[in-house]
């Protein structure tokens, strides 16, 4: 039986709803059978479950290596976005060394727990362009382009627009048909608006930078204020565990595993390769238990961890598997490579203007902070819903800089340093320069973002680069399944991408410039106004990390550009095993992945509901 924890604050609590037991939380899956096991109870495996759970005729098992939670204020409240404890729901996973930045690792959170990425995420929900989804289609994905995906991305969400009194995201300025109004995600706005998001988009208009009410409509580049998954009603997080479990609990083929880690698939090798189950254990020396599989094995562990899974299980590429002592059932050069991400970058230029309250008074004023809290549990409304930062930027080259065609045309001719992993792998060379001519022609539109502008309205600018021509790899370097694999993103050794982070730290120093943010005095003590480009460099450098996009590692292409499943999810070589989360993702989109990765998961699970 599950305990309800609730957090007191001025004595009121939030967590009134939460269900006092979960009766598909199973904790005896070992030896049985089920039709089909899902590996990851995150985003992706969540919504799988889900949906094949409402056929009654089939039973599934989500196997989740992280725990189910008690409606903690840390996952529901807004306000607690960024400072929820260290390991809450979380790896704690480091990256190697970047040698090409300042040689350190950096830590790349990743979501642990039923529900994954979705309870300890920034809530924002976007998409990305229509163009950067049939790239999908184009580079050999059948079935893959915007309009297929669409359905799906409406299917997950219940959409309700919100009206703040004359700001940008007025409804009528929206575009209803793209949005679902009875999907398992609640997804709106927070009931406080900064009064600083004025000025942000009143400089986006200073610089000729346009913006628009209807940021998922996949058309244009330039400034939105994004909704977040955010219930309209009472102002908490609808995250996957929220929205793809709670409701479908009482389903007695619906089942769910926590504090399971899955070490590795079961294959029957006499006829191509059958999943036939799968061994978890609930910790690192604990006994391997086994369970199995009727029908078909997804790995939904999410871009790091379904990798790993397949190179732990024999599936990779076999100049990795081999000095390791693995038997290679089947050379697949893609998996763990094609590692992509938004390198992003945390700048600050704190607005000193006494005039109006911003997110960093929340630390300094208590006054401030306790009267917000007080109208959080109070009413539902006031600055703490509103953590999030709403109002950003996704502006393309064209919109910021003249010199765009002349970018283009440098970062075609530019080194490619790919990893050493690609050397005598032709598939992943060929799949990389397919990719890039793909990118490139993509970004020479002007309605296709380059880079992200995350405003916080307190002088924090982060910056985070959406188009990448780097790739990164991730790969085992034990047989020990509770050893991290050694995760490198080699974020910009790419000089495209170092090119367009530079610029957008240029366009910063423009932004800050406008009459609407000049207004809010923002301080120079960390980043001089005039600071030359080998300045922004260092900065640059020493600063950049992960914006927790990790994705592209299990990547849906053809088999000779270095594909690892096909264009339904299918590994290559096997019968039965798919994946289905962002590491199927041939590209990164502009965007944050969340929204995405619902919709591609709704997908796959029509998908796999038609192969029965
Ligand atoms: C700090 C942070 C902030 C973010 N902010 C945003 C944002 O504001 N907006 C947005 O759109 N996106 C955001 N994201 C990204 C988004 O949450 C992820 O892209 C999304 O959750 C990925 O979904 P997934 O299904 O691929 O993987 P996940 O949701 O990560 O799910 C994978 C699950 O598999 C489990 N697992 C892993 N290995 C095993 C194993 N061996 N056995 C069993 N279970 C296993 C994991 O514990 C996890 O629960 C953020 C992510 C983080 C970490
Ligand atoms: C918020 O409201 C929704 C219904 O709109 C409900 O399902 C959910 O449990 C509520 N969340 C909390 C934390 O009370
Ligand atoms: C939204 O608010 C504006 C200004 O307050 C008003 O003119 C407009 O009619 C409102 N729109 C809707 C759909 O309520
Ligand atoms: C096994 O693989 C071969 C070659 O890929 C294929 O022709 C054959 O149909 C596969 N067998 C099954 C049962 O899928
Ligand atoms: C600027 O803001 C950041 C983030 O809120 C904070 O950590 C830092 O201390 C602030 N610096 C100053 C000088 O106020
Ligand atoms: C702290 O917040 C209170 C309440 O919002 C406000 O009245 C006061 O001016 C703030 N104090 C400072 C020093 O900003």
């Amino acid at each position: 039986m599950q305990t309800m924890l609730t957090t007191l604050i001025l004595g009121a609590t939030i967590a009134a709803a939460a269900p006092l037991t979960a009766r598909s939380l199973v904790s005896d899956a070992a030896g049985q059978t089920y039709d089909y096991i899902v590996v990851g109870c995150g985003v992706s495996g969540l919504v799988v479950s889900s949906r094949l759970s409402e056929n009654e005729d089939v039973t599934v098992l989500c196997l989740e290596a992280g725990a189910l939670d008690h409606y903690e204020d840390d996952i529901l409240v807004p306000y607690y976005i960024g400072l929820q404890p260290d390991g809450f729901y979380e790896w704690g996973i480091y990256t190697v060394p970047q040698t090409q930045l300042d040689g350190e690792s950096r830590h790349i959170p990743m979501g642990k727990g039923v529900g994954g990425g979705s309870l300890i995420n920034g809530m924002v929900w976007n998409r990305g362009n229509q163009e950067s989804f049939n790239a999908w289609n184009d580079v050999g994905n059948s079935g893959w382009g915007w309009n297929a995906l669409l359905p799906y991305f409406e299917k997950s969400e219940t959409y309700t627009p919100k009206n703040y009194s004359g700001a940008e995201v007025q409804p009528e300025l929206q575009n209803p048909s793209v949005h679902g109004t009875s999907g398992p995600v609640q997804v709106s706005y927070p009931n406080y608006y900064w009064p600083q998001t004025n000025n942000w988009f009143e400089a986006l208009h200073e610089l000729g930078i346009p913006t628009s009410a209807e940021p998922n409509e996949g058309l244009s580049a330039g400034g939105y204020f994004l909704p977040l998954d955010i219930d309209p009603i009472n102002q908490t997080r609808s995250d996957a565990r929220r929205s793809y479990y709670d409701p479908i609990i009482a389903r007695t083929n619906f089942n769910v595993q926590d504090n399971s880690q899955v070490t590795r698939v079961l294959f029957d090798t006499s006829d191509n390769l059958t999943a036939t189950g799968v061994e978890f254990a609930t910790g690192a020396s604990a006994p391997r238990q086994t369970v199995y599989a009727r029908r078909e094995v997804i790995l939904a562990a999410g871009a790091i961890h379904s990798p790993q899974l397949l190179e732990l299980s024999g599936i990779g590429q076999s100049s990795i598997l081999e000095p390791l002592g693995i038997t290679v059932l089947q050379n697949l050069p893609g998996v763990g490579n094609n590692l992509q991400d938004h390198g992003m970058i945390h700048l600050n230029y704190n607005y000193t203007s006494p005039v109006l309250a911003d997110v960093n008074d929340f630390a300094i004023n208590a006054t401030f902070n306790d009267e917000s809290a007080a109208e959080y549990y109070g009413s539902k409304t006031g600055p703490w819903t509103a953590k999030p930062s709403c109002a950003v930027a996704f502006p393309s080259l064209e919109q910021v800089t003249e010199s765009a065609s002349s970018m283009l045309a440098a970062a075609s001719s530019a080194a490619y340093n790919l990893p050493s992993t690609y050397d005598d792998e032709p598939t992943l060379q060929a799949g990389y320069e397919r990719q890039m001519a793909s990118v490139l022609s993509e970004l020479a539109n002007e309605n296709i973002p380059a880079f992200e502008n995350l405003n916080n309205n307190a002088g924090g600018l982060d910056l985070a680069l959406m188009r990448p021509l780097s790739r990164g790899t991730t790969h085992i370097t034990s047989t020990d399944p509770f050893t991290t694999p050694s995760v490198d993103p080699r974020w910009l050794v790419h000089s495209f991408d170092y090119d367009v982070m530079i610029l957008a730290m240029q366009v910063n120093q423009r932004i800050l410039n406008t009459d609407a943010i000049k207004y809010l005095g923002p301080s120079y003590e960390y980043i001089p106004q005039d600071a030359t480009a080998e300045e922004l460099g260092q900065i640059l450098l020493s600063g950049i990390g992960t914006e927790y996009h990790y994705s592209c590692t299990t990547a849906m292409l053809p088999l000779d550009l270095g594909g690892v499943v096909n264009e339904v999810l299918m590994v290559y070589g096997t019968n039965n095993l798919r994946v289905v989360d962002t590491g199927i993702f041939p590209m990164v989109p502009g965007s944050h992945l969340q929204a995405v990765a619902y919709g591609v998961a709704e997908k796959a699970a029509d998908i796999i509901k038609a192969a029965q």
